[in-house]
C-alpha cells in the first residue's frame, strides 16, 4: 500500500471536528489531542497578512482558523481524501487552498515562500527531520515561525496514529536538530494533559534564522 493509500485509509476513520467548541467559537486551533485544551494560535505570533503553510493539514480546520484571522493558507496533505473533505468543508473561506502532495515532494518542487509553517501531528512527526527540516527552512523567510506538535515518545498506542514511523524527539533533541538546520529561538516543551489523562503533547516552536 502506498503512503497516500495508507493515509487515505486512516482518514476514513477520522471523526469530523465539532461545529462549535466549549467557548462557542466556530473555528479554533488545537495543538493537542484533547478538545478545548492547550495553547491557541498565539504560539505562531500574528498571522494576519502572512502566508501560512500547514504540512499534514488533514480536514483543514486548524488552518481555516488562521485564515479567519487574516492569514493566507495553504494546506498540504499526502491523502487525497483529505483535500476533498477540506475543500468541501471550507469552500466559502477565501484565502485558503489545499493540495494533495507528500510534504518533502511539495517542498522540493515549490518556489513559494512562507512566513509561518505549522504541523499538528502532521508531516513533521512522520518524516525524517534530517530530510524535512532543511527543506522547510529553504522555503521560509528569515524571522518566520515554524511550530509543530506530536505525541511524546512512548505513547504510540494513543490516538491519533496513522501510517509510518513517528519521529518523537525530546525537547533537547529538537533544539539540536532545529539549530543544525537554520532555526533559532527554539522552545520545546511538553503540554501537560488535562486532568485524568496521562499523555501530554510535545509542542515545538522555532524561528528561521
Ligand atoms: C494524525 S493526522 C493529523 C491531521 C491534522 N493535522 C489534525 O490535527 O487533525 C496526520 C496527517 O498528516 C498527513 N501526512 C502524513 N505524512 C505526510 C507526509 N509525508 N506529507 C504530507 N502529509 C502527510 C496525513 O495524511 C494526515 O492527514
Amino acid at each position: 500500500m502506498s503512503l497516500a493509500e495508507s493515509w487515505d485509509k486512516y482518514a476514513v476513520g477520522s471523526k469530523p471536528r465539532r461545529a462549535v467548541n466549549a467557548t462557542g467559537d466556530t473555528t479554533w486551533l488545537n495543538w493537542t489531542q484533547y478538545a478545548d485544551h492547550g495553547p491557541n494560535e498565539s504560539v505562531l505570533g500574528p498571522v494576519a497578512g502572512r502566508r501560512v503553510l500547514e504540512l499534514g493539514s488533514g480536514s483543514g480546520s486548524n488552518l481555516a482558523h488562521l485564515v479567519t484571522l487574516g492569514a493566507m493558507g495553504l494546506g498540504v496533505d499526502v491523502a487525497p481524501a483529505r483535500e476533498a473533505v477540506a475543500r468541501e468543508r471550507w469552500a466559502d473561506l477565501a484565502g485558503l487552498e489545499f493540495r494533495t502532495a507528500e510534504a518533502t515532494a511539495f517542498l522540493s518542487e515549490t518556489d513559494e515562500a512562507f512566513d509561518v509553517v505549522l504541523s499538528i501531528f502532521g508531516a513533521v512527526w512522520f518524516v525524517d527531520p534530517h530530510t524535512l527540516l532543511p527543506l522547510i527552512r529553504s522555503r521560509m523567510a528569515s524571522g518566520g515561525t515554524l511550530a509543530f506538535s506530536h505525541l511524546p515518545a512512548g505513547s504510540q498506542d494513543v490516538k491519533p496514529g496513522g501510517a509510518g514511523l513517528r519521529h518523537n524527539h525530546s525537547p533537547d533533541a529538537w533544539e539540536h536538530l532545529l539549530t543544525s538546520y537554520g532555526f533559532g529561538a527554539v522552545s520545546a516543551s511538553l503540554i501537560e494533559p488535562p486532568e485524568g489523562r496521562t499523555v501530554g503533547t510535545m509542542l515545538v516552536r522555532a524561528l528561521a534564522r
